[in-house]
């Protein structure tokens, strides 16, 4: 007679059934706070190589920028050559002789984690080969070269449906069995803030690309702070395991100043966006290493409770944001997208607080704490600028 055991195989087997079927069994665990690391579109495009990305995991430690917690070296677009005779993608031979698992492994022999770009239409937008009919192939292609990190573009796609298109990834890289990240990049058209989470999402972009400039669009990309706008309203569908993406970082590139770029890292901090540097890593000035490892700016843009922030006044170019941050604290900022300094003043019924108590104020910039104050606090914001503090009562 057969033991009551004999039925372990089988609701075993039904069980990891279930787990595939519902698609997104394992993956929330993987972002529980916004991912961090280095993409390599918004500074080099399609000029990309091996010796790049292991000077960029090479960078990574000596800058102390692993340390501060960024973690995933992702290359973008124009890493793919051919299909081989099965449809397998394969690298372009000269750009990446040693091949993608080398490099990988190079990239975790740092302790960092590796992160790949492909399309869900038949190509990327820089027109190399999207996966579009090879899903399941390239998922199992990236898990066995030890890829952690996917982001999937959305360029010739045509008619297809987005939600249904970015599932059948998700279902690819659950089935091909390794985690990895998934970065749905569909530049917001669908409302993918809707769907992403339930489709296995653990990021998604919320807007179209972002240029290396304050305001107004540069030929198809959008100006930082137009970017803070469209992505604003859609706090409520952050959460841990699932963000929101305005897309990556430009601090460094060279386009807005210290005072701009300070600005762009603290509302994405207050975003709870993922933190993509996309500059070179080999050539940081004093200013651009200062922004992106500020640890108490990134320890917001971290926080456990995974709420994202929002504003909560405006006067025309004057704003407040604040976020809620562990401990029923607050983070703050005090905007100003005037061309010339002003006060601005956070009043503590603002943030949900009576305006009795006593909070205590540290300005995050000047790494200091500023006084204890009841009510409300007022600061002089350059132009362009932030003033950015978390208030503990
Ligand atoms: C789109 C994406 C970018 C980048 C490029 C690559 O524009 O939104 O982030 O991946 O494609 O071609």
């Amino acid at each position: 007679m057969r033991s009551p055991l004999h039925l372990l195989p089988g609701s075993f087997f039904l069980a990891c059934l279930f787990l595939a079927g519902t698609g997104h069994a394992q993956t929330p665990s993987l972002a529980m706070t916004p991912p961090m690391g280095w993409n390599t579109w918004t500074k080099f495009a399609c000029h990309v190589d091996e010796a790049l990305i292991r000077s960029g995991a090479d960078q990574m430690v000596a800058s102390g920028m692993k340390d501060a917690g960024y973690q995933y070296i992702v290359i973008d677009d124009c890493w793919h050559g051919q299909r081989d005779a099965a449809g397998n993608i394969q690298p372009d031979p000269k750009l990446f002789p040693a091949g993608i698992k080398a490099l990988a492994d190079y990239v975790h022999s740092r302790g960092l984690k590796f992160g790949i770009y492909t399309d869900a239409g038949t190509k990327t937008c820089a027109g190399r080969p999207g996966s579009r009919g090879h899903e399941f192939q390239d998922a199992l292609q990236y898990a066995a070269w030890g890829v952690d990190y996917l982001k999937e573009d959305w360029c010739s796609t045509g008619k297809q449906n987005a939600e249904s298109s970015y599932e059948t990834m998700h279902d690819a890289l659950v089935a091909a069995g390794r985690p990895i990240v998934f970065s749905i990049c569909e530049w917001g058209t669908a409302n993918p803030y809707l769907w992403g989470k339930s489709v296995g999402g653990n990021l998604w972009r919320t807007t179209g690309d972002i240029a290396d400039k304050f305001q107004g669009k540069d030929d198809y990309r959008f100006g930082m702070i137009d970017i803070v706008d469209m992505n604003e309203d859609l706090y409520s569908f952050a959460g841990p395991g699932h963000w929101n993406d305005p897309d990556m970082l430009q601090v460094g590139n060279g386009g807005m100043t210290p005072t701009e770029y300070r600005t762009h890292f603290s509302m994405w901090a207050m975003m709870a966006s993922p933190l993509m540097a996309g500059n070179d890593l080999a050539h940081m000035s004093d200013d651009t290493k200062s922004i992106l490892m500020n640890k108490e700016v990134i320890a917001i843009d971290q926080d456990a409770l995974g709420k994202a922030g929002r504003r909560i006044r405006k006067e025309g170019d004057l704003e407040v944001w604040s976020r809620e941050i562990s401990g029923g604290y607050r983070a703050v900022v005090l905007l100003n997208r005037g061309t010339a300094a002003k006060d601005i003043t956070v009043h503590w019924t603002d943030l949900g607080y009576p305006a009795s108590v006593n909070a205590e104020v540290r300005d995050l910039w000047q790494a200091k704490n500023v006084e204890r104050v009841k009510d409300s606090y007022t600061a002089q914001v350059a132009s362009h600028g932030v003033v950015m503090l978390t208030v503990k009562p």
